[in-house]
């Protein structure tokens, strides 16, 4: 695994130490099937191949961040953020609040990546090639193990705009299954990815 100088002033080997030393050997595994499996997507979909390699590598980078230096950089008026996140959990912050810790230990500023990793947690209404190839690739690489991911697979697979479709019905199933409180913006990205035409 080797990353370009194209969107980061660090190094391959100082970008893979600073992800590696920030997460557990598994999820370091997850981010490393992410970045394999957006590739895959990236060609199939014409799509700059390094980029999304990248972006699907670091996607988590925040996720094992702990939740004191979250409300922290969610308080800190200088970052600008939404207050209504301290009503949310890490599940939601290591997407959208996680973004700012990539682009400030990764230095990382393109705006497509730090958009499609905001996004991975969530969905969104509108969602950018790289958007989507990040938010399935985190669902369907290859150490996912749950009923239904074969089928996430080939359908994402043959149509990345239906794999999106296929992820936020079976994340909202599942949420719903569990009273799970949904982010109302994970609602409004079902009524647009996941409806049938026919409907
Ligand atoms: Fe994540
Ligand atoms: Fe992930």
């Amino acid at each position: 695994m080797v990353f370009k100088k194209t969107y980061s002033t660090l190094s391959s080997e100082e970008l893979i130490a600073k992800e590696k030393s920030n997460m557990d050997e598994q999820r370091f595994q997850h981010c490393i099937g992410v970045s394999e499996t957006a590739r895959k997507l990236a060609r199939l979909n014409h799509y700059d191949e390094e980029k999304a390699a990248l972006a699907g590598f670091i996607h988590d980078y925040a996720k094992q961040v702990p939740v004191e230096e979250f409300i922290a950089a969610i308080k800190d008026p200088a970052n600008g953020f939404d207050q209504d996140l301290l009503n949310w959990n890490r599940a939601i912050w290591h997407g959208i609040v996680g973004s700012h810790f990539i682009e400030r230990d990764l230095k990382i500023s393109d705006d497509e990546i730090l958009t499609a990793i905001k996004r991975h947690t969530t969905a969104d209404v509108t969602m950018t090639t790289l958007d989507k190839i990040v938010f399935v690739a985190d669902f369907i690489e290859p150490h996912r193990d749950f009923p239904g991911v074969e089928t996430a697979r080939k359908v994402a697979f043959a149509n990345l705009d239906d794999g999106v479709g296929f992820e936020l019905a079976h994340t909202l199933e599942f949420l719903v299954k569990q009273r799970a409180k949904i982010y109302p913006k994970t609602i409004a990205a079902y009524n647009v990815w996941s409806i049938k035409k026919e409907n």
